[in-house]
């Protein structure tokens, strides 16, 4: 969907361990330009060692994709070809129990994606009063069992690990009601982190500044995770596809809107069977893409 190609200009606003920045550095050869950002100061450190051997061709800055544009400016890059969003936490992150992402290793509740982050999860579990604690893992989580899940944090406060948090959780949460592919402990973790790192907001001005920097015929491609991120996607994407965006009825336009961008994809990619049998991570996956008009 990203189709780079040679001499072309992109940006991977969440380049982490650099899997996909080094397919499209192929892609683009010698003669293109790629920037690569990610928050995580690890992730971006082992990347730029990785990438160290491209040369100038690629260019690394740790930041937020909320400031897409800005950062991207500054760097020189601009109506750009293709910029890519590949969401949510890396296997680095997962696999690393110090950063406090996994119910399946005991570490910190820590899921800050920026170290430099001043919010933890530690703080939201701990400090946070049970009502609204209730309401992020309801809103977040997708987890019906919300209210009783913040009741028992809040019973068992101070939670100081993540299995202290996944232990509360699944005592929460009758047996019968488990999810039956899931830890019972992955919604209200996954409300967390998101909680945590501000992502949807962060999401919705990551894809307006990927629309600004975007050349007429420049794509857009991102993937997400999770229906609350691609929901989030498809809607921004309807939106930006859309002229008159005034209410129905309204005899004459006033909000003057025009469409940006073609939509490439009707419903999101999901992975084949085979490339989830490889990779098992790929599995809840969804890919959507569109072109800057
Ligand atoms: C799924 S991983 C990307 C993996 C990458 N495509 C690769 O091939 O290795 C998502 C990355 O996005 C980063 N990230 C998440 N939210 C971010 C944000 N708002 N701004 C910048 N980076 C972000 C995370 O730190 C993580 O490294």
């Amino acid at each position: 969907m990203l189709q780079p190609r040679p001499g072309g200009v992109y940006v991977d606003a969440t380049v982490g361990a650099g899997g996909h920045a080094r397919l499209i550095l192929e892609r683009i050869g010698p003669r293109g330009r790629l920037l690569g950002i990610d928050c995580d100061e690890a992730a971006l450190e082992a990347t730029r060692r990785a990438l160290a051997p491209v040369g100038p061709t690629v260019v690394l800055r740790r930041g937020n994709f909320r400031d897409l544009a800005a950062i991207a400016r500054d760097e020189g890059f601009d109506a750009v070809h293709g910029v890519l969003l590949d969401l949510g936490v890396s296997s680095l992150q997962l696999d690393d129990p110090e950063r406090g992402f996994s119910f399946r290793r005991e570490g910190p509740l820590d899921m800050r994606m920026d170290q430099r982050g001043s919010l933890t999860a530690e703080q939201v579990v701990n400090r946070m009063p049970e009502r609204e604690l209730a309401r992020v893992i309801h809103a977040l989580g997708q987890e019906r069992w919300a209210a009783r899940v913040a009741r028992f944090i809040v019973e068992r406060r101070p939670l100081r690990t993540t299995r202290d948090l996944a232990e509360a959780v699944a005592a929460a949460i009758p047996r019968r009601a488990w999810p039956r592919d899931l830890h019972p402990a992955t919604r209200t973790f996954q409300a967390i982190r998101m909680y945590v790192n501000d992502e949807l907001a962060n999401l919705e001005a990551g894809l307006e500044g990927a629309v600004d920097l975007l050349a007429g015929g420049g794509r857009l491609v991102v993937i997400s995770f999770h229906s609350l991120e691609d929901g989030t996607v498809k809607r921004f994407l309807e939106h930006e596809a859309r002229g008159c965006v005034c209410p129905p009825g309204q005899p004459v336009c006033t909000c003057g809107h025009r469409p940006r961008v073609r939509a490439l994809t009707r419903r999101p990619l999901r992975p084949s069977p085979e490339e989830i049998a490889a990779n098992p991570r790929s599995r809840s996956a969804r890919l959507r893409a569109a072109e800057r008009l």
